[in-house]
């Protein structure tokens, strides 16, 4: 049921399928949002997914859940775009760039049309290609416009390093920079447990005799994490639905979070033109502060060896669907 808007948290959501269905249902039960609208080209999908979550509605806080169109991006607070292909398996996520451009780029251009005052938050992959395309299709402020990023690797990491360590997973603090995707790093510099940096933690937990060792094992499963998984079941969406839950509960409830969404640089960290991962201040506008950290050389040198892959994705793309 459609009801009145005034002031209200409503979410747009374009994607019915895996991801978009996914965030919905946690979106629903974690009370952030008081209206999501579900958006598919395939209206059928959109209105099944509708039922089936609010046949639920007695089990979660109370939303209104509603098959949606473009007109409600003229309301919503939030935008997630999750339309478009996903990776085949042994596809890589900029293989799917040619795919999603132009369906994102029509979402884009329809926010605008509506006049949307949304924060747009980008899901389709490559996510930091498409945040690219979205945010010059929109021609909105660069906060404005942010992708999914790497909040979920970066809560990929801080899964494999509380497993390793055997301490919870909330006192395990680490972050996951640059591309979404192949060329993605750990900043260990920024990794810590309860505030300890890693490598000095190491010798206090006694979990491995060779850090070194274990720490490329865990930076390489948190980079082939999405492989696996699409391996056994052919999609990946439960952890990324959460990761969504916590990026737009920053935006609705102006929170102020750290969040390492991927948003275009003007010279933050000596980059510009290239959307990728950095920790932000994500609040009702977007992101809003990016914070530079100091990062050591070798990973400064993996932020620009990934800023360098995704510039070259970026020239890939036809200068239309970058809005030039
Ligand atoms: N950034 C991340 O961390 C992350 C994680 C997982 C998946 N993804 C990406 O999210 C996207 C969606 O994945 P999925 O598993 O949900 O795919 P899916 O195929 O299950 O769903 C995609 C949906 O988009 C719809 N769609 C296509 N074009 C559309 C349009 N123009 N307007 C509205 N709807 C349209 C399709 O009908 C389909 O229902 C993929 O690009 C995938 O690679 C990103």
């Amino acid at each position: 049921m459609k009801t009145a808007t005034a002031n209200r948290r409503k979410v747009a959501v374009v994607g019915a399928g895996a991801v978009g269905s996914t965030f919905c249902y946690a979106l629903a039960q974690s009370g952030l949002a008081d209206e999501i609208a579900l958006i598919d080209r395939n209206e059928n999908l959109a209105k099944g997914q509708v039922l089936d979550l609010v046949h639920g509605q007695p089990y979660f806080p109370t939303v209104s859940i509603y098959p949606g169109n473009p007109s409600d991006y003229a309301d919503a607070q939030v935008i997630v775009v999750t339309a478009g292909a996903h990776q085949a398996p042994g596809e890589t996520r900029l293989q799917l760039l040619h795919k999603n451009a132009g369906i994102v780029g029509d979402v884009a251009a329809d926010a605008v049309d509506q006049k949307s005052p949304a924060v747009m938050v980008v899901v389709s992959n490559p996510v930091d290609v498409m945040t690219h395309v979205a945010l010059r299709r929109t021609g909105w402020d660069r906060g404005r416009v942010i992708g999914s990023g790497t909040v979920l690797d970066s809560s990929r990491l801080r899964h494999f390093l509380s497993t390793h360590c055997g301490i919870d997973v909330h006192n395990v603090h680490g972050y996951v920079l640059g591309e979404h995707g192949d060329s993605e790093f750990v900043a260990w510099s920024m990794t810590n447990v309860a505030g300890v940096q890693i490598d000095s933690y190491c010798p206090m937990c006694g979990s491995c005799t060779d850090w070194a060792r274990e720490r490329n094992d865990i930076e390489r499963k948190v980079r082939d994490s999405a492989y696996h998984v699409i391996d056994y079941k052919g999609a990946t969406y439960f952890a990324v639905g959460l990761a969504l839950v916590r990026t737009t509960g920053a935006i609705l409830r102006a929170e102020n979070s750290v969040l390492t969404v991927s948003v275009m640089l003007d010279g933050e960290f000596g980059l510009r033109d290239v959307c990728l991962s950095v920790p932000c201040v994500v609040s009702a506008r977007g992101a809003q502060k990016i914070i530079e950290a100091p990062l050591p050389a070798g990973e400064l040198a993996a932020l620009y060896a990934s800023a360098d892959i995704l510039k070259r994705a970026a020239e890939h793309t036809a200068p239309s669907l970058l809005g030039e």
